[in-house]
């Protein structure tokens, strides 16, 4: 019996959530479960729901009775397909309190409100949904959505621990606009992210980095030049997204850094924007301070402009000026510094990304010799590579010389095996 707290027991204790391996009925697409509990954010469910289903899913949407204040049951049922019961007193000769959770590939709970953590965590089992979660033994997903204080209350947070020991991937639910006027952590992230998770988790992946707390950087800083213009890269920030949300997926706390990206925030990750490489540089540090591993996934600027024009620079003179550059800060040459030195917190994993338009690997085992990282991610990158696509490839170096070749795929699947190489080093 692993200990109450370990990570052992995060992965799915016998008798947890996602003790069996994802079951698959052949039939038809996946069977999953959507419980919907009390929250504002209830209606965000009906574009989750039709995600699933337009998905291929088989979608039985289970409502606690006060989330039907919300959103009444016809919806669910016209969008499901399926008949929507809240207690377990409805057709009782099928057993549905026992019969939904067995026969379910996933429970995703969204919106979960406090008190369905609460009466999750301590195994009440006094609705269908409570029922579904004690019998269901495939993954299940909570994003939870509440006001902050809630949210940040001794009580939530000890249920929510509780839950991600027995294997539960809990999302980190996203800062934002909340019922009324007031804005803080405890939104319920975007419908499609937690799509995104789902059909992760649905992938057959574990909930193996439970209990890890991680960083990683993405896009590509901005140095300014003058009001109106910088200095920038290609850098779409879809790979460092990918290594969030499979990092999410897979139960991890996520930190993520992102430099002027415009995709949808990831659901669970908690975003830290940033513009320059300093101000990059400055969030990395205070976020590794308590990490286990961090991937530098951004494309930093080396320069930057020595100084940077309070006014717009005009094309009045007849040759334009040059702009004198400066070095920025070696970021990830710093966190294997400091980890030499031993006198700041500093992760046990520390991963980089090598771009590399010529020589590809030669220059990454170069850079990886200078740098003092674990791992170095080297890819090709130009006209059509890596930048701004939906897929890449890879060779992963490694300190003590091993060498990964990544075929060309999803980037999501360069994320896990990324994070493969990660967890068997912390491991
Ligand atoms: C307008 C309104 C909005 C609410 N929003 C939330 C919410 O976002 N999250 C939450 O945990 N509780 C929220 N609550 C409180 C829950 O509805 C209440 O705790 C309820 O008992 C939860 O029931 P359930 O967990 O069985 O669905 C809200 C209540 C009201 C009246």
């Amino acid at each position: 019996m692993p200990e109450a707290g370990s990570r052992e027991e995060g992965r799915g204790p016998a008798g947890g959530y996602g003790a069996a391996e994802p079951r698959r009925s052949g039939r038809r697409g996946p069977s999953v479960v959507l419980g919907v509990s009390a929250g504002i954010a209830a209606y965000k469910a009906c574009e989750l729901l039709r995600l699933l289903t337009e998905s291929g899913h088989h979608v039985r949407v289970v409502p606690t009775g006060e989330a039907l204040r919300f959103v009444g049951e016809p919806t669910w049922a016209a969008l499901s397909g399926n008949p929507v019961a809240t207690g377990v007193w409805d057709s009782v000769h099928e057993v549905p309190h026992v019969r939904i959770g067995q026969g379910a590939d996933l429970v995703v709970v969204a919106p979960a409100t406090a008190d369905v953590l609460a009466r999750a965590a301590c195994g009440l089992a006094d609705d269908l949904l409570t029922n579904t979660l004690l019998t269901a033994r495939c993954p299940v997903v909570f994003a939870p959505a509440m006001h902050t204080e809630m949210w940040e209350h001794p009580a939530t947070r000890a249920n929510v621990a509780t839950l991600r020991r027995r294997g539960a991937i809990v999302i980190e639910p996203a800062v934002g606009r909340l019922t009324g006027a007031d804005t803080g952590r405890g939104r319920l992230p975007d419908p499609g992210e937690i799509f995104e998770v789902c059909r992760r988790v649905l992938s057959g992946r574990r909930a193996d980095l439970t209990g890890l707390r991680l960083v990683v950087s993405a896009g590509g800083t901005r140095e300014a030049v003058d009001p109106v213009r910088f200095l920038g890269n290609r850098s779409s920030g879809l790979q460092g997204y990918a290594l969030a949300r499979t990092a999410v997926a897979r139960g991890a706390q996520v930190t993520l850094v992102a430099a002027n990206v415009t995709l949808p925030d990831p659901a669970g990750a908690t975003l830290v924007r940033v513009e320059s490489a300093l101000e990059l540089r400055d969030a990395v540090l205070e976020a590794v301070k308590e990490s286990d591993a961090v991937v530098m996934a951004a494309a930093v600027a080396d320069f930057r402009p020595a100084a940077r024009s309070g006014s717009k620079i005009k094309k009045s003179s007849a040759e334009p000026e040059p702009i004198p550059l400066v070095k920025n800060p070696d970021i990830l040459a710093e966190l294997g510094e400091r980890r030499r030195e031993g006198n700041a917190p500093c992760p046990r994993v520390i991963v980089g990304f090598a771009a590399e338009t010529d020589d590809v690997l030669a220059n990454g085992r170069a850079k990886l010799a200078r740098k003092g990282c674990d791992l170095l991610v080297v890819n090709q990158v130009g006209e059509g590579l890596a930048f701004g696509t939906p897929d890449n490839a890879a060779v992963v170096l490694g300190a003590e010389g091993e060498r990964v070749e990544i075929p060309r795929g999803p980037k999501e699947d360069l994320a896990d095996v990324v994070w493969d190489l990660v967890a068997r080093r912390l491991a």
